[in-house]
């Protein structure tokens, strides 16, 4: 949540900033502002809504040094006044974060003559850095003494009055920092530095970044430290969107070549599916669609394991109690790997001495250097705020390591193992047949409803979920996911003439149960829209819509019967007209609680 954008360097920072943070939009997107040196001076420009409404303030100004910022609120409706740069006495910062004892910092300081113009949390926080600098009159010790100070997560960009460098610290929020022959860069992902170089750094907690016009240096406890340079495995076609008309629609359409190439690397790296047959329990960590991945995760780990298999979401997890033993493995799923409960349950994990592995995408995120293992889902950059590859990748992973599990402990056998494989390998293929049917005279049928149901069983409801939120969020039309089952326990009573019901029906051995379900609904006046695995026999009579989805193992059958759900979600916000990559209240990465 929240983009932050700075450059020091030879060229004008003024456009490298702006174009940062357009690329970064997609981490929040109802305010803007950039800082930048002028003349001795630093000039703050700011405006409510998307970067577009701040470029129009902006005249041919140039400027070697600029932060920049886009927000996603916390503290403070999105308005100018609020949005970022916040400038107190000899200091301007921009935050990504919470800083969660902020009133009580607040009133401190109000006693100590310091009066705030805005409502957020980082004024509170530049003001403290004010106030700390008065004192030691030393920007390094300043930085260095805000961790015992601040409490919660933050990245800072700062600016000190008379000083031509940035500064940059960071506690839980992600920042990178990168370098080519025309300047420095800091940023807090990597679609705003992949047009200049693919070497980064990655800033540690308690380390403090100094850009200047030269170089980066990077201080710990007081020293100059050395660290090493990454190199990002992204393409810059990855953050654009090469004729696609969303990032989403990109996205999706990318799964065929993702899951190839997964497969391929994990198929010739197979150790790297980690075995955890050893573990006595499993707790899957996880929020939204990495929790949905997690739920079918659970059902193919007890089914092809037999190992005893919870799924938490995090912000739950973190506060209760959940018998966590050294026998448990706590599996953290997360798209960004900075999802700030995920990050939170994974420490409580670490504390009670469990077994971590990270299912992670991005690579070097603080979930995936802190779990005690990682498997990265190479999805490649994802940019839509409505996650679908990395769902669709999270599930292949959770898929093989059951695979795994089942031919350790003979469930599958090698004649099945290799079938299997076979299966696998065909999803592309299969996927890319799903791709090509026609999700827009779908679509067409039900963007002008206000609600819509989604019904399943076992695996198929699990998948519901997910094709449920991808469409609420997005669309905007409220809609609300039922184990089959449970629709006549009170929810039947919403259901009238017309009403959407979308039902996937794979699961062969529930099958009939969930076709009563659906028969429920039909009856009620229900317009059914029906994925269906294609062997199963229903009678027409069930449905007004039908997508078949191809027979495979229920190891590989969930990657194939979502992307149905995800173009019915896309098309029909779509066809609402809606700005389907940055839906309205969301961010990306979700570094908050
Ligand atoms: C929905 C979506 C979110 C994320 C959730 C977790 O489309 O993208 O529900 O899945 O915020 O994010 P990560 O996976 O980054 O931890």
């Amino acid at each position: 949540m929240c983009g932050i954008m700075g450059y020091n360097g030879k060229q004008n920072a003024i456009p490298i900033v702006i174009k940062g943070l357009k690329s970064l939009e997609y981490r929040g997107y109802d305010s803007a502002g950039i800082a930048y040196l002028k003349d001795e001076n630093v000039k703050i420009i700011k405006e409510k809504g998307r970067i577009t409404e701040l470029e129009k303030l902006l005249d041919d100004d140039s400027s070697n040094t600029a932060i920049g910022h886009t927000r996603w609120a916390t503290h403070g409706s999105p308005n100018r006044i609020n949005a970022h740069p916040h400038n107190v006495g000899d200091v301007i910062i921009v935050h990504n974060g919470i800083i969660e004892n902020y009133s009580e910092l607040k009133e401190k300081l109000i006693s100590n003559g310091y009066t705030f113009k805005s409502e957020t949390d980082t004024e509170v926080a530049c003001a403290v850095i004010d106030s700390i600098y008065k004192e030691t009159n030393d920007k390094i010790k300043t930085i260095e003494k805000l961790k015992d100070v601040l409490k919660g997560s933050y990245a800072f960009l700062i600016l000190f009055k008379n000083d031509n460098k940035i500064y940059t610290t960071r506690c839980g929020s992600p920042l990178i920092l990168a370098s080519n022959i025309d300047g420095n860069y800091i940023a807090s992902d990597i679609p705003a530095i992949l047009p200049y170089t693919k070497e980064y750094y990655l800033l540690d907690e308690g380390e403090i970044g100094i850009v200047d016009f030269e170089k980066i240096e990077f201080i710990k406890n007081g020293n100059i430290i050395k660290k090493e340079k990454l190199t990002f495995n992204f393409s810059v076609s990855e953050a654009e969107l090469v004729g696609y008309k969303h990032f989403m629609l990109k996205e999706i359409n990318e799964q065929p070549h993702i899951i190839k190439e997964f497969l391929d690397y994990y198929f010739e790296n197979f150790d790297l599916i980690k075995d955890i047959s050893k573990y006595k329990k499993i707790h899957i960590v996880a929020c939204g669609s990495a929790y949905h991945a997690g739920l079918i995760g659970k059902y193919l780990i007890e089914k092809y394991g037999h190992i005893e298999t919870n799924v938490y979401i995090a912000s739950e997890y973190r506060y209760s109690d959940n018998f966590i033993t050294k026998d448990t493995l706590v599996i953290l799923v997360s798209q960004s790997g900075e999802t700030a409960d995920t990050i939170a349950s994974l420490r409580l994990a670490k504390e009670c001495k469990a077994g971590t592995l990270g299912i992670v995408n991005v690579v070097g995120s603080t979930i995936a250097r802190e779990s005690d293992e990682v498997i990265y889902i190479n999805a490649g950059c994802e940019i839509a705020v409505a996650t679908t590859k990395a769902y669709t990748n999270q599930v292949l992973t959770f898929s093989l390591l059951a695979y795994k599990l089942g031919i350790k402990n003979g469930l599958i056998s090698n004649e099945d193992a290799l079938e299997i494989k076979k299966e696998y390998y065909n999803l592309p293929n299969e996927i890319n047949k799903i791709l090509k049917l026609d999700y827009k005279s779908l679509a067409s049928k039900i963007y002008k409803q206000n609600d819509i149901f989604f019904i399943g069983r076992l695996i198929d409801y699990y998948l519901c979920l997910e094709g449920s939120l991808k469409l609420k969020e997005i669309s905007y039309i409220h809609s609300e996911t039922y184990a089959a089952g449970e629709l006549k326990h009170g929810t039947i009573s919403l259901i009238d003439e017309g009403t959407p019901v979308v039902s996937i029906v794979t699961d062969t051995s529930i099958c009939e149960k969930t076709v009563s379900n659906i028969n429920e609904t039909k009856a009620r006046g229900a317009n059914v829209i029906l994925v269906k695995r294609k062997s199963l026999v229903i009678d027409e009579t069930c449905y007004d819509e039908l997508i078949e989805i191809t027979d495979m193992s229920d190891l590989v059958i969930p990657m194939l019967s979502i992307v149905p759900l995800q173009l019915l979600a896309y098309h029909v916000a779509d066809l609402k007209g809606l700005d389907i990559d940055k839906p309205k209240n969301l961010a990306k990465s979700v570094t908050v609680e």
